[in-house]
């Protein structure tokens, strides 16, 4: 772009000068509409316990997730994305637990479906909530084994959808997984269910508090390098999107949020569909950190999520979603 004119007869300032004069030169707004309010759920009853890696971020049980989605639903923010925290009880070697139609997710997703019909529910499909080990796939010989673990996620992804969910979201990162949901989804008349590609997941380090809050941490004993994403890559995000695209996703994931700007910027600019963003638990938390040391103010959330719209992204996963709702609700 060639940048015309110069100073003294032009001068930026003088756009900047007053509140009214921002508000009409601003390029993105960020309304509730463009978020996702992720709810971590656990056993028991009459149970909202504090996640001590997330501060502000709770677990709820079942029977008192209704807190949480009036809330949800009194700022008209258009969908929630469930996690439950499994019980190590409940945990195997396969994660078998995720078929279970009597699990946290489903229990959870027939009561809001019920309740709070006109809110859409994101389920990730995964099995690192309900393995001994922690990991996304099946182990075989200590390896993550892409087509064992593909066979129990179509299955996951069925009961899903037959519990009432509306977006199915695979963050496992196996190969070929988006074309085999996509199929099993059509055959049992779920064509209108739709599928949230967690396509581009990096193997990231700002996943930490969210494996706490999910009880998955201690029980990693390596990382998940063999099938997330290397972060030094930009090329291999555009072939696993490409691929999802063409296996059926309705719309792709770019994970995690800030250090990944240029990934989103890419792939929207490139594919034209609609990207999401995950402000994942380790940005939520040093946010917050800094906020709840003084060391930042709270418009860093404004701030911190303006970002992605700039970026191009549709909408963001993020646990500052009731904050900010209420925030630019009553601006
Ligand atoms: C697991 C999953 C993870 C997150 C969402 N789904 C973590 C992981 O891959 O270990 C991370 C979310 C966050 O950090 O907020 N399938």
């Amino acid at each position: 772009m060639k940048i015309v004119g110069k100073y003294p007869s032009i001068r930026l300032r003088r756009v900047r000068n007053s509140e009214w004069m921002r508000k009409l030169i601003s390029e993105n707004q960020l309304s509730t509409n463009d978020l996702i309010m992720p709810i971590f759920i656990r056993e028991g009853k009459n149970k909202i316990e504090k996640i001590k890696a997330m501060p502000g971020i709770n677990r709820y049980s079942v029977d008192k997730l209704s807190t949480v989605m009036n809330k949800v639903s009194k700022y008209k923010i258009p969908m929630v994305a469930l996690f439950p925290f499994t019980p190590s009880k409940r945990k195997d070697k396969l994660g078998k637990e995720a078929l279970n139609e009597n699990n946290l997710v489903c229990q959870s997703l027939r009561l809001i479906k019920k309740r709070f019909p006109k809110i859409g529910v994101m389920c990730d499909v995964a099995l690192d909530p309900y393995t001994s080990h922690g990991h996304d796939g099946v182990l075989v010989n200590n390896k993550i084994d892409n087509d064992e673990t593909l066979k129990i996620l179509v299955e996951q992804s069925l009961l899903q959808a037959k519990m009432g969910c509306d977006v199915i979201a695979p963050s496992d990162m196996m190969d070929g997984r988006i074309g085999k949901i996509r199929k099993a989804l059509d055959k049992n008349n779920f064509k209108n269910v739709s599928i949230l590609s967690y396509a581009a997941k990096y193997a990231s380090n700002f996943y930490g508090p969210f494996r706490d809050a999910v009880g998955s941490k201690k029980n990693l004993k390596f990382d998940k390098k063999t099938y997330q994403m290397d972060f030094n890559n930009t090329n291999e995000a555009y072939r696993e999107i490409g691929l999802d695209i063409k296996e059926g996703a309705d719309f792709v994931l770019i994970k995690p949020g800030m250090p990944y700007l240029d990934i989103i910027k890419n792939i929207k600019d490139t594919f034209k569909i609609p990207v999401f963003a995950y402000q994942v638990s380790g940005e939520y938390s040093l946010i917050k950190f800094g906020i709840n040391n003084n060391l930042i103010t709270k418009d860093a959330i404004l701030e911190s999520l303006m970002a992605f719209k700039r970026a191009g992204a549709s909408a963001i996963i993020t646990y500052f979603a009731l904050d900010i709702a209420k925030k630019i609700t009553n601006n």
